[in-house]
């Protein structure tokens, strides 16, 4: 308790302006923000800057950023190609009334890139992205229910606000898991709608999925656990995945919002498993507002108008070209060599983190794949939903402030990703930081 009050103490010596404008913020928006994901206690700190990888807050505090934006910004703050495509861009006109080449560009590099994409639509957020792949989905197979993995994190809409951050004690057995709301207000089929299987039980999720094998028009799952903690699917789940779904008449739907990031080809293209559908976000989009879905040219058929559609899609900002550009030049810079770069610069972020709780006699388990990472204060092996749930949450907290306080951003969970413009030094000062504040907190 002690501990926690200084580690708590130092935050609120660094940050009154912050406060100030948290306390200001609250007046006029539900809890100061409109991004529920990105509260943390007492109170986040209020942005003024960022570039390169770093962004300053409103107290002037420089900090390395560790998370880029819930992984968005790849290339770091303000790259200076991806600003010049934007400025072209916006002298040209901010949105349009009738497609642009711009859409074309990026839609092109999409699905040279990614194996499951033959076509792709563009949307604003992944959320819209993972309702897209869903309802498409429902349309093809002419089915209602879903599965989703337990601890899946797939946007905000209804469907998939079920058994995302749940607490195991109202969840069920790990063998059973059952659906939980994830919100107040979804309408009551929502969880009826929603089959849970847990992630990286293998045989389990298979016996699950058997037992609804008529109902089901997908399975959506992150190849990477991501938001929630990092964790990468076992190659035997996926490969399970896509046998049944293969066997059974449903779709496979990959969600790779955020593990996009690991290669040119995403997760598919890393594990070798080619999904029916896929949706994008975040790094598509170079930093601003952005989903992408696309898979199996048959499935997509159904957004085509000149043969129905029979999928309604509408955005009045899909595909807005300043996106499209900003996402298009982005993609470019990400070279085969730029993955492996940042895979290689992960794993010494992750092995670091390993060494210092070794020698700091501190359970943790580090995990990830790609850029991506996340730190389990546990001492059992981190694969599952509720392996995250078990972990020490108190410590994760104090070390998440503790970083804070010494100039480290990551998400309050102690995820992270890592942009381009991070060095081997700017680790070893990760590395530094993580062990001064752990020192003061084991
Ligand atoms: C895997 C995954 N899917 C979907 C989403 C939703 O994307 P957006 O926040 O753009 O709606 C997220 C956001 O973090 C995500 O991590």
């Amino acid at each position: 308790m002690v501990r926690t009050d200084s580690e708590l103490e130092r935050y609120l010596q660094l940050t009154p302006n912050s406060r100030a404008l948290w306390e200001d913020a609250r007046e006029y928006l539900p809890g100061g923000d409109s991004r529920n994901s990105i509260f943390w206690n007492p109170y986040p700190i209020f942005i003024e800057s960022a570039s390169g990888c770093h962004v300053v807050d409103a107290d002037g505090v420089d900090r390395l950023d560790f998370i880029n934006t819930m992984t968005t910004m790849i290339l770091g703050h303000g790259p200076e190609p991806v600003l010049r495509a934007v400025a072209e861009q916006a002298s040209k006109g901010l949105a349009y009334n009738a497609p642009s080449r711009t859409q074309v560009r990026l839609a092109k590099l999409l699905c040279e890139r990614v194996p499951s994409f033959d076509q792709v639509r563009f949307t604003n957020s992944g959320t819209e992205a993972t309702l897209n792949t869903l309802r498409a989905a429902r349309a093809f197979t002419g089915r209602q229910r879903f599965a989703k993995a337990e601890g899946g994190y797939h946007g905000t809409h209804d469907s998939v606000s079920v058994s995302v951050r749940v607490d195991p004690a109202s969840a069920g057995d790990a063998d059973n898991p059952r659906p939980v709301p994830a919100s107040a207000g979804l309408p009551d089929y929502v969880a009826l709608d929603v089959v849970i299987i847990p992630f990286n039980e293998t045989q389990t999720a298979r016996r699950i999925l058997e037992e609804n094998r008529e109902d089901l028009a997908a399975v959506i799952v992150e190849p990477v656990l991501g938001s929630v903690g990092m964790v990468p699917a076992d190659p035997e789940f996926l490969d399970m995945l896509r046998d049944f779904t293969q066997d059974n008449g449903s779709l496979l739907i990959f969600d790779e919002v955020i593990s996009f990031r690991v290669a040119q080809g995403g997760a598919q293209e890393t594990y070798g498993v080619t999904p029916d559908l896929t949706s994008l976000g975040k790094i598509v989009g170079g930093g601003f507002p952005v989903g992408a879905f696309g898979g199996r040219k048959d499935i997509m058929d159904l957004y085509d108008p000149t043969r129905g559609p029979r999928v309604s899609h509408a955005g009045t900002f899909n595909a807005n070209p300043v996106t499209m550009v900003a996402g298009a030049t982005t993609m470019e810079l990400l070279t085969p060599s730029v993955y492996r770069n940042l895979a290689e610069l992960t794993e010494t972020l992750r092995q670091g983190v390993r060494k210092v709780c070794t020698e700091l006699e501190t359970p943790v388990q580090v995990t990830g794949l790609g850029s991506l990472f996340g730190i389990h204060f546990t001492s059992a092996e981190v694969r599952t939903y509720r392996d995250i749930a078990a972990e020490d949450a108190d410590l994760r907290h104090r070390m998440f402030l503790g970083l804070l306080n010494e100039g480290v951003l990551v998400a309050s969970n102690l995820v992270g990703s890592l942009s381009t413009l991070i060095t081997e030094e700017d680790i070893a000062d990760f590395c530094a930081a993580f062990r001064k504040v752990l020192e003061r907190n084991r």
